[in-house]
């Protein structure tokens, strides 16, 4: 299989994961590019991004297409996609995309999963939680996608302390500028097959 990948990212809100993978992409830190980016929500600030760098991006949602699976699978297609990147994408990926791009979606996850994923458990949510249990540990972690929300099989996980006078806000900053830095190690060790897909 070929080194630098084609990769879709499904992104429903801000897009910063994003962004690290296109820097980290023109400044040739990684062989993949980016060639398509999906959203659900039409005021994705991750849209924005895509234009700003003449990436091909989409809205797709019951309202923008008849049937959101054939119109996914579609657009994959035609930009040849080998991987895609879940990066803050709120929605559940339908079967026929899972079977289709079987163990070549992974998600990235403000918290040390199996703890504080699932259901809810999405934004500053997670680091109110982890704040409130009083958790001497938070950090990311990059898991493959499967049927039900953060629970595929974990494939990179990093940590870091929280501190006494962390806030959710602080620790939701610390830990997407750790997410930012995982994200291009996982895609750099899945070129070169360090990470086994
Ligand atoms: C990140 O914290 C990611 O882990 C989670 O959603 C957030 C997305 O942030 N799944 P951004 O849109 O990449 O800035």
């Amino acid at each position: 299989m070929k080194k630098g990948k084609n990769i879709a990212i499904f992104a429903s809100h801000n897009g910063s994961n994003l962004n690290a993978i296109i820097h980290a992409s023109k400044q040739k830190v990684i062989d993949s590019t980016v060639c398509l980016v999906i959203s659900n929500n039409h005021d994705a600030l991750a849209l924005v991004k895509a234009q700003k760098n003449n990436i091909p991006n989409y809205v797709i949602n019951s309202k923008t297409v008849d049937n959101v699976e054939s119109a996914m699978l579609n657009l994959l297609v035609k930009y040849d996609i080998d991987l895609i990147f879940l990066a803050g994408y709120l929605k559940k990926i339908d079967d026929s995309i899972l079977k289709k791009y079987n163990n070549c979606i992974l998600n990235i996850h403000p918290s040390l999963l199996p703890k504080y994923g699932g259901k809810g458990m999405y934004g500053i949510n997670i680091h109110n939680a982890v704040i409130d249990a009083k958790e001497p540990y938070t950090g990311v972690s990059v898991h493959m996608v499967n049927e039900e929300y953060d629970s595929g099989k974990i494939i990179v996980q990093k940590q870091i302390k929280v501190s006494t006078d962390d806030t959710p806000q602080s620790l939701q900053e610390k830990v997407l500028e750790l997410e930012h830095m995982i994200i291009v190690d996982v895609l750099k060790k899945i070129e070169n097959n360090i990470i086994l897909l």
